[in-house]
């Protein structure tokens, strides 16, 4: 069984005080900073750029984990990867050259994730598997965090690990959208072993324990 690994999302916190809330989930032990950054087009919504995480770079050694929900990610890679990204994900409905998106990736020494809207079928990251570290399942439509987990990624994620069996890869299953202690359950049995969670980590009272119930599910 894989270690399960916890990617607070800082879309949740309170970004008056980004440095604090990071340094939060850090000393709460989160094993990665889910960053998501949006464009206003491939989602209804704006976040974060480059230097928003070139700025928090200095106050975790935790690693970043960028998730780009932006229309033209050949553009992004670089400038995340130069501000201190340590994964970057791509979502494949925005790639029609997937595969040389993820070398832009790994030539720039990062780590190379590969996400998948709800409706978005399987077999588009067949080709690529071999290729990926990590493949994101999205369980809510991108673009807001608090919104409910769609349960029709808990078949995804079982489909995608036994592809992965079958082809004997070894790549990280992440899932992001509306995962608490009882979705974890279910995303964790399936296979899936980084779980991104914004409101239920930040929304919590007390933030240590909300990850190790997350974790521990
Ligand atoms: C949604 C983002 C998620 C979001 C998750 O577009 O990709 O990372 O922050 O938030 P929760 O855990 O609240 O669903
Ligand atoms: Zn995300």
């Amino acid at each position: 069984m894989n270690t399960i690994k916890i990617a607070p999302s800082i879309l949740s916190s309170d970004f008056s005080c980004l440095a604090e809330e990071i340094i939060k989930i850090d000393k709460a032990g989160a094993d990665l900073v889910h960053i998501d950054v949006m464009d206003g087009h491939f989602v209804p919504n704006l976040t974060f750029g480059a230097p928003v995480v070139a700025a928090i770079r200095k106050v975790t050694k935790l690693p970043f984990d960028v998730h780009l929900m932006v229309t033209n990610p050949q553009d992004f890679i670089e400038p995340f990867a130069k501000a201190g990204a340590d994964i970057i994900t791509v979502h494949a409905e925005t790639a029609p050259h997937l595969h040389r998106l993820v070398q832009n990736i790994k030539e720039q020494g990062k780590k190379a994730g590969v996400s998948l809207n709800p409706s978005t079928p399987l077999p588009v990251v067949e080709e690529v598997l071999a290729d990926v570290d990590m493949i994101l399942i999205m369980s809510v439509n991108p673009g807001f965090g608090g919104q409910q987990f769609i349960p029709g990624a808990v078949n995804k994620i079982s489909r995608l690990k036994t592809m992965l069996n079958e082809r004997n890869l070894t790549v990280d299953i992440e899932v992001d959208g509306g995962i608490n202690a009882a979705t974890a359950r279910q995303v964790i049995a399936a296979g899936a072993n980084i779980l991104v969670a914004g409101s239920a980590v930040y929304g919590a009272p007390d933030i240590a324990q909300a990850i190790k119930d997350i974790r521990g599910a």
